[in-house]
């Protein structure tokens, strides 16, 4: 769909033709507006939602289309898998999406920072592109995790002495040095990923709340944007309560929602990597998807977290990373009635 972009902190404009994810006034994200209302198609399919994303020149790669599972321990959760993805993790959904912004504006080279999946999703698809990719990963963020296979993928690996929040900082300095597109927990991105709140709405039409994992919250602010496109369409009359998860070595989303206050860096302290984000990128979006659904944000610990891993391998065969057991473990905690039905977001696979 036709497309402009705005800043979220200053509202400059820009059009679609402008070639970067950050604001060129004050360095800000920007928020990517459709110039239309395309309808939701009833599907769960990913590619039938390409109305629905920043029109531009895609590949129809294999990703998303997840299955829903229903858990064999809790009758009323639902386990949307997203292991399944082509590198293991929702981030392929972005990912398709930002090579082809990459593509369309004729760069070369991108730059990424992050914990690991989003990494190796992006090096993925850009070696297919034949596009360089330098990856910033921080120490506290197990940069041994994916090395190999962003060696693989002949990415660049740059090891920052620091967390995500740092090598943030270097990849965007990077970018503007090298002339590198700067991606990952970007605008783009999030028009991938709420294509994850579309497939929901197709498995399961009656959920009452979605738990999501939230690092730099760009999957739990992409949904509340795929939900708004629900109900603008009529698919759903109440939307389901988002419940952003994060573990309590690293909540400062979960801290800023609960004391009605805004979202401050805390330095990561958890082995669930994936979502060591001490400052969340999309953290004010995150928190008026809270707000607008009648949400909730929770904290979850280490032991929680691995016990509910080994259950999900116990029931389900399936090994999942942290930031993935860390829904059901906040699951535990949701006071439910009888009647209703919860979506969790199993996001990654990459242990
Ligand atoms: N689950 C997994 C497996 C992830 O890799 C991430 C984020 C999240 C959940 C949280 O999603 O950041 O949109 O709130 N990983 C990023 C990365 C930070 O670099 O791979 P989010």
């Amino acid at each position: 769909m036709d497309y402009y972009l705005e800043c979220v902190k200053c509202g400059c404009r820009f059009p679609s033709s402008y070639n970067k994810q950050t604001c060129g006034r004050c360095s800000s994200i920007l928020e990517v507006i459709y110039k239309g209302n395309a309808k939701v198609p009833p599907s769960r399919n990913f590619w039938d939602y390409e109305k629905l994303m920043p029109k531009g020149k895609y590949k129809h790669y294999q990703v998303g289309s997840t299955k829903m599972i229903k858990s064999k321990r809790h009758s009323n959760l639902f386990l949307k898998v997203e292991l399944t993805n082509p590198t293991k993790s929702f981030k392929d959904r972005g990912s398709v999406i930002e090579i082809a912004k990459a593509m369309e504006y004729g760069y070369n080279e991108i730059a990424v920072a992050s914990t690991g999946n989003m990494a190796y999703s992006l090096a993925y698809y850009a070696k297919k592109e034949g596009i360089a990719v330098s990856v910033f990963i921080g120490r506290v963020a197990n940069p041994d995790k994916l090395a190999d296979i962003l060696r693989m993928h002949d990415a660049k690996l740059h090891m920052v002495k620091g967390d995500f929040t740092k090598a943030q900082a270097y990849a965007a300095k990077y970018a503007s040095t090298s002339g590198a597109f700067l991606s990952g927990d970007y605008c783009y991105r999030k028009e991938g990923q709420k294509t994850v709140g579309y497939e929901i709405a197709a498995q399961l039409p009656d959920a009452t709340h979605i738990i999501v994992p939230v690092g730099n919250a760009t999957l739990i602010s992409g949904i509340y944007k795929a939900l708004k496109d629900l109900r603008r369409c009529g698919t759903i009359k109440r939307m389901p309560k988002l419940v952003a998860v994060q573990a309590k070595g690293c909540a400062p989303l979960v801290k800023a929602f609960n004391s009605s206050s805004t979202v401050k860096y805390e330095a990561p302290k958890t082995s669930a990597d994936a979502i060591a984000v001490g400052f969340p990128t999309f953290g004010d979006q995150a928190i008026e998807a809270l707000h607008g659904t009648a949400g909730m944000a929770m904290m979850v610990t280490e032991k929680e977290m691995i016990r509910e891993q080994k259950n999900i391998y116990e029931d389900h065969g399936m090994v999942v990373e942290l930031a993935s057991s860390a829904t059901v473990a906040a699951f535990n905690k949701l006071a439910l009635k009888k009647s209703d039905k919860v979506a969790a977001i199993i996001s990654g696979g990459n242990v």
